[in-house]
């Protein structure tokens, strides 16, 4: 299960994510916005999604103008790494390195058609599991206590 959400400037984007996701029969969430609303705030939905996520433990799309306001309040909330990914290669390291249960995208940066190759990039890869990249995050959970 995907739960999805996105400001204003993430709208269109996510609703661009939400016709893949529903072709590709991949389950999904959408926390809103549910209309274009100019004057909403990215936070309201980065926390519904990522108190979703803690209780389910699920994966997560967040969608703002730069990433990055999502990115900073997703990782706000315990268990939640999020990763803010523009490209191929910085949705695979997310994937492979980080293990991101976040994917975080720029909506007014980057192309519908790409937003939508990177969710299923990052859908189809898996954590490497190695040794380094999990000494790695269990040190950034240690930050969490
Ligand atoms: C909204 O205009 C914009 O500030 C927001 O979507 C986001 O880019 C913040 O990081």
């Amino acid at each position: 299960m995907i739960f999805v959400g996105a400001d204003h400037a993430g709208f269109e984007l996510k609703e661009s994510i939400k016709k893949y996701l529903t072709t590709s029969e991949i389950s999904f969430e959408d926390f809103g916005a549910h209309k274009l609303n100019e004057k909403d705030d990215y936070p309201d939905f980065a926390k519904l999604v990522c108190e979703k996520i803690q209780k389910e433990s699920d994966r997560g799309i967040l969608i703002c103008g730069t990433g990055q306001g999502m990115t900073i309040a997703a990782n706000k909330f315990k268990g939640i790494r999020a990763s803010l990914c523009w490209n191929e290669e910085t949705v695979t390291v997310a994937a492979k390195h980080n293990d991101a249960n976040v994917l975080c995208l720029p909506g007014r940066l980057i192309s519908k058609e790409l937003g939508v190759k990177l969710v299923k990039l990052w859908l189809n890869f898996e954590f490497s599991g190695e040794v380094r990249h999990n000494r790695r995050i269990e040190k950034i959970r240690g930050f969490e206590a």
